[in-house]
């Protein structure tokens, strides 16, 4: 279903009835994430919040196509607040770079918002991925843990938060954005 046209490319909700758009989601991202998932964790994400997964065709050039795609979820933390969570975005390496990513992002926020009136969102990048580092924090999401040898590459990740509601920006302490 589409939710939005933007720069004429069509975001569109995922479809859990359909089996293409299950088989190239895993596809995309198993080509361009390092951290292999297997196929119970896609299942994981897209059976129990389908309503958090969103696509992007490019459907002058191509109707089935799916060339980014963002996957999350919602559920509560430690009993006090309602922690989204993304856990997998992917954009087409032709396709980077045209604010794609930020759009995704953007529209999981607000989704969050209205389904689950979430209290702040949560993810974790690599270290070492300057791109995905540099997209969220350019959407207010603040470094809050470096957690080592969190991927099976053995690399570190930063956890990165993106407060909501008012009682999710009081921390003790975010960690700089110039931490390495
Ligand atoms: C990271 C990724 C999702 C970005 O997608 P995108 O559609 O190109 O991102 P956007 O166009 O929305 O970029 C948003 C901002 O991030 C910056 N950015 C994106 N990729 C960048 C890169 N490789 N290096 C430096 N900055 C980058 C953009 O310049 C832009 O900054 P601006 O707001 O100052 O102009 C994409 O490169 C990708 O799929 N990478 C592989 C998978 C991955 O790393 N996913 C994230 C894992 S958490």
């Amino acid at each position: 279903m589409l939710v939005t046209q933007i720069d004429g490319l069509s975001y569109l909700k995922f479809d859990p009835s359909s089996k293409d758009q299950f088989t190239q989601i895993s596809e995309i991202i198993a080509q361009h994430l390092l951290e292999p998932y297997s196929i119970y964790v896609y299942w994981y994400f897209l059976n129990k919040w389908p309503q958090y997964c969103f696509i992007v065709k490019d459907e002058l050039v191509d109707q089935d196509k799916i060339i980014g795609v963002i996957i999350s979820k919602c559920e509560p933390h430690n009993n006090v607040r309602i922690r989204g969570y993304i856990g997998m975005l992917v954009i087409d390496p032709t396709y980077r770079n045209r604010k794609i990513a930020s759009n995704l992002v953007n529209l999981s926020i607000e989704k969050m918002i209205e389904y689950d009136n979430i209290d702040e969102i949560m993810l974790e990048t690599e270290v070492i991925n300057l791109g995905a580092l540099k997209l969220y924090e350019s959407l207010g999401f603040m470094r809050t843990k470096r957690l080592y040898r969190y991927y099976l590459n053995t690399h570190d990740a930063f956890r990165l938060i993106l407060p909501i509601l008012d009682k999710s920006g009081c921390r003790l302490a975010f960690l700089s954005p110039l931490s390495v």
